[in-house]
């Protein structure tokens, strides 16, 4: 296209190349966007009208205008030309197809530096909402399952190693719990892209004094931007977002590895539900947890946006340069990619079978040697102290090839006269889980708090 045709062309005398324009051309990633540039002309309009910009009738053409270009997009009917750059060029050229000269005096004092970056706080405020849900839906699925399940007993572990009997419950809301840590941290986005930057032109400001705090209401935000400057060139919202994505990412992959781990043969706690799991086309028995594995491995290029859009950003001057284009690809990508993963994780956990018997089965007594040296403590002796006794019955039973609670009073006595024949009574999986009853331990009693906490959390959030 020739570039005179150009909305900044007035200036260029020859064609702008088709190697540029094809690098240039945005339009298949941001028309995304279009139905938030169409909002941000209507209320832009408004405000031109306001201050004597636009009179009734053009404001009137410039309405119907627009709403002809939302139905081309929403009809699917659009013929996009060779020099369409992005959505803003090709909603501007469609209004001047429709209505005219009005359409020229829509952009006074806007620039696609003030209109693009509005569009997209607007996108995201509604992507943020819907991501809202699905998190929640999330923290709702291990609640529910929290509460049926919470009798199962299972190892839990550190370093991969058996460590301490818990509650199944306990480790499903210890994944829950990250998750309402994130949506938090959802939340606390949103003041931040509530600031609108329409209204800073190019980057010097608007010279015709629209009323931006007006604009503001109309397009739901909390504020105006207070430096035309900063307002033009600022994406930390959409760094803040993709952080944001990468790091809820890392929890879900943390939950799969977790989930991958206790599908195996090995373990066999719980079976993916064939809904979520694939087989090998050459070994017929395989049943794998692709579900997850996705999952898992999809979390390590969320990252890859966050740190790939903070290179574009970094050592760029001053106000907007062209490298930001690329921030809505990122954006989308990652809202996208997001997405898929909280409703694979939601399906995958909602559908996840648990196999209780070989949760306990898991059980060995060499968990309870804590509760050895707990009973010790509660006999008065100093908790150093009891940790090396206990450590001598574990390896007294070694030695003899028996568990701990097969060995006899007087093999307890050879090691310590505090030992008594209550020793008998630890070695029991309920009793030892049902010690923990402070505030975030896996008894009975703290993991319904736990329940009852996030159930309350959840509730607020969808009555507020
Ligand atoms: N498509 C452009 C972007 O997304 C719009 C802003 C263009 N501004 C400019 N000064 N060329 O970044």
């Amino acid at each position: 296209m020739n570039s005179k045709h150009k909305l900044w062309g007035g200036r260029f005398t020859s064609e702008t190349s088709s190697l540029l324009e094809h690098l240039n051309c945005s339009l298949n990633i941001d028309r995304r966007m279009y139905a938030e540039d169409i909002l941000g002309s209507q209320k832009y309009a408004n405000a031109l009208y306001k201050i004597n910009l636009l009179t009734e009738d053009e404001l009137q053409s410039i309405h119907v205008g627009l709403e002809t270009v939302r139905q081309q997009w929403e009809n699917d009917t659009i013929e996009f030309q060779n020099g369409d750059e992005d959505v803003h060029t090709v909603n501007e050229r469609l209004l001047k197809e429709h209505i005219g000269k009005p359409a020229m005096k829509l952009h006074v004092g806007r620039s696609r530096n003030d209109q693009v970056v509005t569009d997209m706080k607007l996108w995201l405020r509604s992507a943020m909402q819907k991501l809202e849900s699905l998190m929640l839906d999330l923290i709702q699925v291990f609640t529910e399952r929290a509460a049926s399940e919470l009798d199962v007993l299972m190892p839990g572990y550190t370093h991969l190693q058996r460590a301490q009997p818990i509650r199944w419950s306990h480790w499903l809301l210890s994944h829950a719990w990250n998750f309402k840590a994130d949506l938090d941290r959802l939340k606390s986005l949103k003041p931040r892209c509530n600031i609108l930057p329409l209204g800073s032109g190019a980057l010097a400001g608007n010279p015709f004094n629209i009323d931006r705090i007006h604009l503001a209401k109309e397009l739901g935000f909390d504020i105006v931007s207070q430096n035309s400057m900063q307002a033009v060139s600022d994406r930390d919202f959409v760094l803040e977002f993709l952080f944001w994505c990468s790091l809820t990412g890392l929890h879900l992959s943390r939950l799969a590895e977790d989930l991958i781990i206790y599908s195996t043969k090995e373990f066999s706690f719980v079976s993916i539900d064939d809904s979520f799991s694939t087989g090998s086309s050459l070994m017929p028995q395989k049943h794998n947890p692709d579900s997850l594995e996705l999952i898992r491995g999809l979390s390590g290029t969320l990252c890859g946006e966050l740190t790939g859009f903070m290179m574009t950003i970094k050592g760029l001057p001053t106000t907007y340069n062209k490298d930001l284009q690329s921030d809505k690809e990122h954006m989308f990508k990652a809202n996208d990619r997001l997405t898929s993963m909280l409703n694979v994780a939601i399906g995958a956990l909602r559908t996840l079978q648990l196999k209780p018997k070989n949760c306990k089965a898991a059980l060995s007594y060499d968990m309870l040697a804590t509760d050895v040296a707990y009973y010790l403590v509660r006999k008065g002796v100093a908790f150093r102290e009891a940790h090396h006794l206990a450590g001598q019955v574990v390896s007294l039973s070694e030695e003899k090839h028996i568990s701990m609670p097969e060995l006899t009073i007087n093999d307890y006595k050879t090691i310590s006269d505090i030992f008594e024949s209550d020793i008998f009574n630890i070695w029991n999986y309920e009793n030892s889980v049902e010690q923990y009853k402070v505030i975030g331990g896996t008894s009975k009693q703290s993991v319904i708090r736990q329940i009852k906490f996030l159930e309350q959390y959840c509730n607020n959030i969808n009555n507020s």
